[in-house]
């Protein structure tokens, strides 16, 4: 029985009853949040609800096996669906102990992952420098437990710290670094105790009570603590430190390190997921999109990858790598994207690379296709601000800072014609609109909350292509 068949008692469809009390939890996020601190801090949150879109990358051992990231260690998970029946959660751990012995990703090449997401109007990466299973994709000190450890075979390769090899690609293009951090970390002695990963029935949280164990846990404090330093000291300019789950951000101190950390990089973002307002400079909802504008900096993560049918319902979803999955069509990116930016948010799109260090050719194909779109639309995007009626219809809306000028992008649905003429939802006093495409004026007349724009007479009838723009002057 699929979850659309799960009618409650009062005949409501469940499916609907969830969406929406996912859209009360965006809407208690948004009200739960308060502003950074400083000036400094302010500063780099205008810069990064600039950006708008991020280029989320899900990287560690799990991409080998294409397979959910860490939590198939997690026994009281829902990864089982992807191993073949009757797969014991024994063997499954076994086989996750052994994966950094075979992690030899020789066709990296931070180069062309920068090019290329540059192109398609990213303009931030968003980094799993550590995901729960507790893999440091960077040469840290704290640990063997990482890309150049002494048991990796790709340890000697010149790309070996790909954390610094992706900082620097992506910072050298001008794009800036939002750095995923695992609160939770299965590898740790100090989080998961010796011997509690091979026992039946581990769950995500330590394996002990830190109020039981202090000690323990002031251990596994001072271990996330020396491997943000690290990451803050040694690897150039990050503009924000984002903290997902695992366990309680604020029982590990995640505030006081942001603090702390402050001293070396005093601008830096503090995005701790679920936190109530608590270091939590941006809202982070996921894989769910509100349903209309959020007046609170926020930035929505879902992944290009769609998962196939037969996978199921969408929980399903992996930000790792998957081998037999179907990606967005450029189409469907920048029609998300549109919507996120329009309702006020920034667009974090997960693309997970292959074990080979590529990323997938069909993602890369696609993204191809939206940098040409990109080429004459990305400056209505990157820079702006909502603007009402933010999204209406098959419009999306977005205007430069200063207000002067609104754009209202139109959504082109497949098989859709360029029309002689459009009913622009408007609801100010336009001066004059341009056809973003060729940047040729247009004729419109106002009435009421309405333009009624001519298209361009020599576009009618051709075929619409992702979407099109009326730039319109504001009086
Ligand atoms: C979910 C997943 C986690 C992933 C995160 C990214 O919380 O469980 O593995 O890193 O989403 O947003």
């Amino acid at each position: 029985m699929s979850a659309k068949d799960i009618i409650n008692e009062k005949g409501l469809d469940a499916q609907e009853i969830a969406a929406a009390k996912r859209q009360e939890a965006i809407r208690k996020q948004a009200e739960g949040y308060t502003y950074p601190a400083t000036p400094l801090q302010r500063e780099t949150l205008e810069w990064f609800m600039d950006q708008k879109f991020g280029l989320m990358v899900h990287w560690g051992l799990y991409n080998q096996m294409g397979m959910k990231e860490s939590w198939p260690l997690v026994d009281k998970a829902w990864t089982k669906w992807q191993f073949k029946p009757g797969t014991t959660n024994r063997e499954v751990k076994e086989m996750y102990a052994q994966l950094h012995r075979g992690f030899l990703p020789l066709r990296f090449d931070p180069d062309e992952w920068a090019d290329a997401a540059y192109a398609a109007g990213f303009r931030y990466l968003c980094f799993t420098t550590k995901h729960h299973d507790g893999f440091c994709m960077w040469d840290t000190k704290t640990t063997d437990y990482k890309v150049t450890g002494s048991e990796v075979p790709y340890r000697n390769n010149k790309n070996a710290d790909i954390t610094r090899a992706l900082f620097n690609a992506f910072r050298g293009r001008g794009m800036g670094i939002s750095l995923y951090y695992s609160r939770g970390d299965f590898s740790c002695p100090y989080y998961w105790e010796e011997g509690y990963a091979m026992r039946d029935g581990t769950e995500r949280v330590p394996s002990y009570d830190p109020d039981q164990k202090p000690e323990k846990w002031k251990k596994f404090q001072e271990y996330t603590y020396a491997q943000l330093k690290e990451l803050v000291s040694d690897y150039g300019r990050i503009d924000a430190l984002w903290y997902d789950g695992g366990c309680d951000g604020v029982k590990l101190g995640v505030p006081e390190m942001t603090e702390k950390l402050r001293e070396i990089q005093p601008h830096m973002l503090g995005i701790m997921r679920g936190g109530h307002g608590v270091c939590e400079d941006v809202i982070t909802p996921e894989l769910v999109f509100p349903d209309g504008y959020v007046n609170v900096p926020w930035e929505v993560c879902t992944v290009m990858a769609k998962p196939l049918e037969e996978y199921g319902e969408s929980r399903y979803t992996s930000f790792g790598y998957t081998y037999d999955v179907d990606y967005m069509t450029a189409k469907e990116v920048a029609h998300m994207l549109l919507d996120v930016v329009s309702k006020g948010g920034n667009l974090a799109l997960n693309i997970a690379p292959q074990p080979d260090g590529r990323l997938p050719g069909r993602a890369l194909r696609e993204l191809a296709v939206l940098s040409e779109w990109m080429k004459v639309f990305a400056p209505a995007i990157h820079g702006t601000r909502a603007a009402a009626p933010y999204r209406t219809g098959k419009f999306a809306y977005t205007r430069t800072k200063d207000g002067r000028r609104v754009h209202a992008f139109y959504l082109y649905d497949d098989g859709e014609r360029v029309a002689s003429e459009y009913a622009v939802p408007f609801e100010g006093r336009a001066r004059r609109v341009t056809d973003m495409r060729t940047g040729g004026e247009l004729a419109f007349v106002q009435s009421g909350n309405t333009l009624t724009v001519q298209s361009d007479a020599e576009r009618v009838g051709a075929p619409g292509d992702i979407a099109d723009c009326f730039a319109i002057e504001v009086e």
